[in-house]
This record gives structure tokens, sequence and C-alpha cells, in this order.
């Protein structure tokens, strides 16, 4: 664009922004922007940047591939969220660039564990810079120039500002598994991006569990051909994979998890197996009994030329061996290996597990691997390179690291818990539980992982069971340690769902197709998306207590297609938290009307509740929903009216609710907590006091 057209714009966008108090021309926030992970360290300044035809990005730095694939795929993603058609970087557009980036050095081809990840990205009305070492940081940078852009009365822009960044722990994963439910390629390559967005930078996966073996193995296929039930992927699929992480700043680690939860392996080769077998395919969800058998001198090759077949596939530097939840029965209930452990003096199945590791570890350092193991590995005879994932405690994460081995942390970082993003956020890797830990041994805690454990959940259900609460763990890997404003975390939340909408990661889009599936006309399904609402799946393991579920059983009902944590009932305890905090007529009345509302939508769903096979285990959680608010929307009236409530009826409201909460199954109801409130509110008002009459003149 001329440069005289480009300045009348500036200057017509800032007019508009004015008056309209858009972008205003007062400095920015620095504290206050709309970025997920939070930069470590912002500082406003004036006006803003207008993204606008035109808008030109020059690269500076040594040639390097990675770099221009970045800038080719932040223009697209600009182009994408701002409706305007931007043109590739030329060196002739260098005078008049909008965005210079510059980096100081090529970017090494596969992304390693304590990469240069800083970045410096400075905006003003005039054009921006973005410096970094290489494409790691630059990339981080592009992320956050993508999150700033934001829509004024002057169209795209970004307030004027400069971030200096850096993550504050080298290791920031996700760990996925495609076992218990596959997870297809497509769904894959949409949380990659969703963890670059994010800054994440580790994406892991338990490729073999006892429900499966999901990777194709050239060299010994039964492992896949017996194990997979043809869901699996090929070694093509997985280069694919590997190579789209690659090109995103993500570390792709395999677990190949040994010696325990390895039934799907021994399906095909039984000779590795304590026992002698067959072994079949295990479809429900748990801990079980089939482990190799580590006394087998065989065993070692096997898992040698495995391991060194998956090295090829997997250039990562690590290798993750898993080693949870070994129960040591199958080894306890074999002489052979009983004496082979009498022979040595080993005192229990750890003791095995340790030797095994022993065994291994050499094996995997020869193809090049460092090896991460979870907390189970942690005994004394093991190497201290060996680094540990604590899953069971934060106690584990601190003894592994006062024995000198490197950590990161997965305790409170489970998503598969169904918990709200604020607990997970309070986790940090270094408050080790309250044990103050040693310089020394914190700087041996390399980050965390956050871990999606997938026996509830599915490819179809996966980011809405992600996002947005693994960008709170994200913030938390990433961010400086006094990040911690909960309520700016879930202020941030609505826009960072936009953003990941632009990479097609969309879970209310999900939620809605779930409940359309299961709702019959579009009248029910307006209905039931306010009621879902107010319902979440049961926390923590509770899922599994019926015991009635399997790999086959379809998750397609309405527990399946619900936030972990909604928003909205979220935003309707504080909504209620408020107006008893400050008695105030206004608020109640909204209170009010939203509760018959909700009350209302409840009641008149239940003839399609009933008649739905996927809604119908539902009825009573719908109809407890409708009978709830009816109790709060009364609570809200006695408030209102500042009358005091007839005998017992304050009693019975509670009795009432706490019938209601005991009946809760898989479902439970958002609605409960804010109407506890109420009626507290309501025992503690001037009128049930007895007070309110005396105090009237
Ligand atoms: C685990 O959750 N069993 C590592």
């Amino acid at each position: 664009m001329p440069v005289l057209l480009a300045i009348r714009f500036a200057v017509i966008a800032a007019l508009l922004a004015l008056l309209t108090g858009l972008g205003s021309a007062a400095s920015t926030d620095a504290d206050r922007l709309p970025i997920l992970p939070y930069p470590a360290r912002v500082s406003g300044a004036e006006g803003f940047l207008a993204v606008q035809n035109g808008f030109r990005v020059h690269v500076d730095g040594p040639v390097d591939p990675l770099l221009e694939q970045t800038v080719a795929r932040f223009l697209e993603r600009l182009s994408a969220k701002t409706g305007i058609r931007f043109l590739a970087p030329r060196a002739a557009d260098q005078a008049m660039a909008t965005l210079r980036i510059r980096s100081t050095s090529p970017t090494p081809v596969w992304p390693g564990l304590r990469e240069d990840e800083a970045y410096v990205v400075e905006v003003r009305p005039e054009g921006a810079t973005l410096q970094a070492a290489n494409a790691f940081g630059i990339r981080h940078g592009l992320e956050t120039f993508l999150q700033l852009v934001e829509f004024g009365a002057g169209g795209a822009m970004v307030s004027a500002l400069r971030i200096e960044d850096q993550p504050r722990f080298p290791w920031r994963g996700l760990m996925l598994d495609p076992v218990r439910h596959f997870l297809p390629l497509d769904v894959l390559k949409r949380q990659v991006d969703a963890m670059a967005a994010v800054k994440l930078n580790v994406l892991h996966f338990r490729f073999a569990d006892d429900q499966a073996f999901r990777v194709e193995s050239k060299r010994f296929p039964k492992l896949h051909e017996a194990g997979a039930e043809g869901q699996f992927y090929t070694q093509e699929q997985i280069r694919e994979l590997v190579e789209y992480a690659r090109q995103r700043g993500i570390r792709v680690v395999p677990e190949f998890c040994v010696p325990g939860h390895t039934a799907a392996w021994l399906v095909g080769y039984p000779e590795f197996g304590s026992r002698p077998g067959p072994y079949t395919l295990i479809r429900s969800f748990g801990i079980f009994e089939p482990t190799m058998d580590p006394t087998n001198e065989a065993l070692y090759p096997f898992l040698d030329e495995l391991f060194g077949e998956m090295a090829g596939l997997f250039p990562d530097s690590f290798v993750h061996i898993g080693g949870d939840e070994i129960t040591g029965k199958h080894w306890a209930e074999t002489p052979r290996i009983r004496a082979f452990m009498e022979e040595r003096g080993m005192k229990g199945w750890p003791d095995l597990q340790a030797h095994f590791n022993k065994r291994l570890l050499p094996l995997l350092n020869a193809h090049g691997k460092r090896v991460i193991g979870w907390d189970e590995v942690l005994h004394p005879d093991l190497p201290r390179s060996i680094v540990v994932q604590s899953w069971r405690g934060q106690k584990e994460l601190g003894a592994a690291v006062r024995d000198g081995h490197e950590g990161i942390l997965s305790s409170g970082y489970y998503l598969d818990l169904m918990l709200p993003a604020e607990s997970h956020y309070a986790v940090d890797p270094l408050s080790n539980g309250g044990d103050a830990l040693s310089s020394d041994e914190a700087s041996r805690v390399l980050g965390g992982e956050t871990c999606a454990w997938s026996e509830f959940i599915t490819a179809e259900n996966l980011e809405l069971k992600l996002w947005p609460r693994g960008a709170a763990i994200a913030e938390r890997l990433w961010s400086p340690r006094e990040r911690m404003d909960v309520p700016f975390l879930y202020a941030r939340f609505p826009r960072l769902l936009e953003e990941l909408g632009w990479l097609g990661v969309e879970p209310e889009r999900i939620r809605r197709r779930m409940l359309a599936r299961a709702a019959n006309d579009s009248d029910s399904l307006d209905r039931l998306t306010r009621v879902a609402e107010f319902l979440e799946p049961v926390k923590r393991y509770h899922r599994a207590d019926s015991g009635d579920y399997t790999v086959f059983r379809p998750l397609n009902r309405l527990v399946d297609a619900l936030w972990p944590e909604s928003m909205a009932a979220r935003g309707f305890r504080l909504q209620v938290d408020a107006a008893v905090g400050t008695p105030n007529l206004a608020a109640l009345a909204a209170v009010r009307v939203r509760l018959e509302g909700l009350e209302a939508d409840a009641r008149s769903l239940s003839e399609t509740v009933v008649g739905s096979a996927l809604l119908n285990d539902a009825a009573g959680d719908v109809e407890r929903l409708a009978q709830s608010a009816a109790l709060a929307a009364d609570a809200v009236r006695y408030l209102e009216a500042g009358k005091k409530t007839p005998p017992g009826w304050l009693e019975r409201a509670r009795t009432s609710l706490s019938q209601m909460e005991a009946r809760q199954g898989e479902i439970l109801n958002m609605l409960f907590a804010p109407a506890h409130t109420l009626l507290d509110a309501l025992s503690r008002s001037p009128a049930e006091q007895g007070t309110f009459k005396d105090s009237q003149p």
C-alpha cells in the first residue's frame, strides 16, 4: 500500500478508535492482555498497529526452511482470522515491512529438551518487530502476535506493547492415550496445532497397553496385527505426525509401557509373558495381571529390536518405558520367577522391576535414547540418567529429584478426572506438597505433562475434554510462578476458544453436534444445550464405579457430551455469590429469572429425554435439575420479599437437596452449590433471624 494511504488509514483508524473507545489511545494494560499463556514480561505503550491490506512480513537471519514454513503458516492464519489476503515475504519488502522478524541462528532439525524458546516482540503504531534465536522462539512470538490481534472499529489491530517472554520450564507436555479409544491422525494433528497455540512442546503417546498395541511394527507384526483389531498407526502415518509436530516445535515422545500393562503385546507373543498364555485383549478398564517375564533371556533381544525399530520412527532423544501399576501377581504365581528372585535376594516385585529396567536401559541408550518412566521406576539400583514422571503424587517428584533424577510432574494435571481448570492451575511443579526443594533439586524439575487417559474419551469428544482446561496447565508450565489470578485465567478462555476455532479445534461445536444426535428436534436441542450447561460429568474415577464399561460401549450419551467444567455453571455460581454477598434486588431478580428459565427448559425436555435412547438414563438428572431450579427460585423469592419462610421450609429444602445430591451418578448437577448458597443466605436473612421486623420502625 502506498505510504500516504497507509498513514491516512492509520489516522482514520486512530480517530475511530478514539470515538469508540476501542484500542483506545490510552496505553495497553500490560497486566490484562488476552494472551494465554501469559508472557513473562509485558510493558504497555501508546496506540496500536493496524493489521490491514498490505501488511507485510520481512524475515531477516540465516537461511532456515523451518522458519520460512513457520512464517508462511502464520500468514495463512492471519489471513483466516482477518479475512485479508497477505502475500508471502519478498526481499523487496524489507523497507516497508509491517512486521520484521529477526532470527540469529538456524533452527535445529529436531527439537530437543532445552531449546532457546525465548522471544521479544515489540509493537508500535508504525510497525512491529519479533526477535528470537531461531524458529522455536519465533513460533511462540507469532502465536502471541496472533492472539493479540483484536477487532476494533478500524478493523484488525494489535495494541502497542513490548513483550519479553520465555518459558519457566523446558518440558511442557500433553499425554494422549490412543489405546482405550483410538485417536485418528486428523484429530491428533488438530491437537498439535492447539498445543502450539498454548506453547506446549511435548506430545507423549502411550501407544501400547492391555487393550491394544497401536503402532505398526514391521519387525514384529503380530504386535499390531493381533493387538489392534485394525486400529493402529502405520509407520507412514507416524512419520507424518512426527513431521507435523516438528514443524510446530513439538517433540513426540513415544511410550511403550513395559513390563506391565502388556496384555496386548502378549496376544501375539505369549512367549514373553510370565504365565503360559494364551492371552487375549482386555476389553475393560483397570489394572490387570499380564506382565512380561523379566527372567526370560529371550525378552531382551526382542525388546532391543523393537525399540530399535521404534527409534527409527521417533527421532526424539527420549523414549518412555511406562512402568506403572505392576501388580506382581503373575510373578509371584510363577515358581521359575519366584526362584529367580529368591536366588538374588530380591525382596519383592519392585526389585524385579528394577532388575528388568537395569537390563533394558543400556539397550535403549545404545539406540541413542534417554529414558523416562512413571514414578514406579524409581529404585535405588537405577542410574540417575532416567527421568521420572510423577503421577501418584508430588512427593514422588520430590523423592526423584532429591535422589538426583530429573523429573516432570503429572500428578494434579490429569484432565480425564474432569476437574475444574482452577484445581489444575493451583498445582505448581515446584511446590512439592509443601516440602521445599533446594535450588539444586528444583533445577532438576523439568516441567510437567497434562494427561488425558481415554477410558472415557473418544476421538469425537477429545477436544471437548482437553480445551480450554489444558491451557490452564500450559500457563502453569510456561508463565512465571506468580501468575495465579484465577478470575483472569477464566476471563481469557472465551478468547482462547476463538483462537483455537481458527485451527479447527471447536469443542462447543462438538458438544452441540453430540447433543443434536440425542435430541430429536431443533427446539429440544436448544433447550438441551442450555440444560446441559448445568450438568457436568462425575469427577475422578467414579464413572468406572458401575463396572459396565468396555472399549466397545459407545460414549455417545449425555454425559459424554458435557463440558468437564461448565463455564456457564461457574458463571452462575459466581453470579449467585455476588447477588447474596451484597443483597441487591436487581441481582436477585436476574438470578431468579435464570432459574425460572432453567426449570422451564428442564421440564419441557422430559418427554424428549425419556424418548431418546441416548438421553433416557439421564432422565433423573434432568428431573432433579428442574426440581433444584424450582427450589432455588423459591429461595430467591423469599430473599427478594424479605419474608420469613413457612415453618420447616428451610429444613425440608435442605433435606430435599441432600437427597437429590445422593442420587447423582455419572452426571453432577451444578445447581446444587448455588442452591445451598441461596439457602444459607436465606437462613442468615434478617427475616429468618427474626431481627428484620424488630429493626423496622
Ligand atoms: C498412570 O496413570 N497409571 C500412569
